[in-house]
């Protein structure tokens, strides 16, 4: 069953401004909160939550009782696309995520739609169980990490600053990273094609690494993987949007929107208001309210709020920060802002 609503969240995706302005919060379900701290203590390690449909879906809700928000986005983490695919992936406390590294492609086993989807079955359990329980009025969104964002994780083992090591065994094994783009093309087009089909109104693809690339490696790495995870997923889905984040890339953004065909682009706090306005002749806007405010919280942020519903929401514009929640955020804070922009007026 595959639910299309014209929600106000729905519609600005779609290309068409409405008078309020949807809003969500990259990372709104987390360890800022203390119901969240509280299941996640109860289900033991992080993969264990993510993996666990009703306690995800349960995350997943909670920000939503708390604030105003326009849209849930399913409780999970990027990395459960590599676990799937066969790599060791753990989380340690105050450290982050930890992958056994591979070398290459061919360390990994045969790529097997079934037992992907399979695997990845906790996850699409979460939708539906999500999606029957929200609002109508209320969107769902899935997600996933884009190839070049994964394949850091993959290659490196870990986090970095720059991911220098995954960019050098790219440009030393250039076949072999291609093979490796196209595997991962193939199982994260169709995982949100599964998360569409098990209730994801839109989806957003996190390119959180896509900042370190130079504007070469951006156009292989990024563009051109994405582009055709986007035609795949419009080809099952044609009416599903899809909102891209190719976190710090500056004026690479307008090559991403002209050359990807998404729907929507995630801006970070880096990329100035007049820019926003510029990309809003072609795409849907999101953002751009830096997280460091909202973790300031009070009156700074409330004006920051209001120079980014001003300047942007005469078109199409979704409401959001540069990046998630940090987790010292006070959940005053995060009501402060959902209630700003919900209460924003636009002139007309
Ligand atoms: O936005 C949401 O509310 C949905 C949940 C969500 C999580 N991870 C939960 C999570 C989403 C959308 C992600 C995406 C994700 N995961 C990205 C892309 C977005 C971004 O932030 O750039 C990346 C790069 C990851 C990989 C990852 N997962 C890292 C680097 C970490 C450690 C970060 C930290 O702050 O410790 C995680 C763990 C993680 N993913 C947590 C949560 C709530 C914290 C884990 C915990 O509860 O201990």
């Amino acid at each position: 069953m595959v639910f299309v609503m014209e929600t106000d969240f729905i519609k600005n995706l779609r290309g068409q401004a409405t008078d309020t302005i949807p809003i969500w919060l990259m990372r709104q379900a987390g360890r800022y909160l203390p119901e969240y701290r509280e299941l996640r203590a109860q289900a033991g390690d992080f993969l264990s939550l993510c993996y666990n449909p009703v306690m995800a879906s349960e995350v997943t809700l909670q920000p939503l009782r708390r604030f105003d928000l326009d849209a849930a986005i399913i409780f999970s983490d990027i990395l459960v696309v590599p676990h799937a695919l066969g790599q060791k992936v753990w989380f340690v406390a105050g450290e982050g995520p930890k992958l056994s590294p591979i070398k290459s492609n061919s360390d990994l086993p045969k790529f097997n739609q079934d037992k992907f989807l399979e695997f990845l079955s906790p996850v699409f359990k979460a939708l539906e169980i999500t999606r029957s329980t929200l609002s109508q009025d209320k969107s769902l969104i899935g997600f996933a990490g884009a190839p070049w964002t994964l394949a850091c994780y993959m290659i490196n083992g870990q986090g970095s600053r720059d991911y220098q090591n995954v960019r050098l065994h790219a440009r030393q094994n250039p076949l072999d990273f291609q093979r490796l783009l196209d595997l991962l093309v193939e199982a994260i087009s169709c995982y949100l094609i599964q998360k569409i089909t098990s209730g994801a109104n839109a989806v957003q693809i996190f390119d959180s690494w896509a900042g370190v690339l130079s504007c070469e490696e951006f156009e292989s790495y990024s563009i051109q993987p994405t582009a055709k995870i986007i035609a795949n997923v419009k080809q099952a889905y044609p009416d599903i949007p899809i909102i891209g984040f190719p976190r710090g890339v500056g004026f690479n953004y307008p090559n991403y929107i002209k050359n990807t065909g998404i729907d929507a682009v995630s801006c970070d706090q880096g990329v100035p208001l007049a820019h926003m306005k510029h990309f809003q002749s072609d795409v849907c806007v999101q953002g751009n309210l830096d997280n460091l405010l909202l973790l300031k919280g009070g009156q700074e942020m409330v004006d920051q709020a209001l120079t980014i519903c001003q300047e942007v929401s005469d078109k199409p514009f979704i409401f959001n920060i540069g990046h998630g929640v940090i987790k010292e955020t006070n959940p005053v804070d995060v009501a402060l802002l959902v209630n700003t922009v919900k209460n924003f007026r636009k002139e007309k």
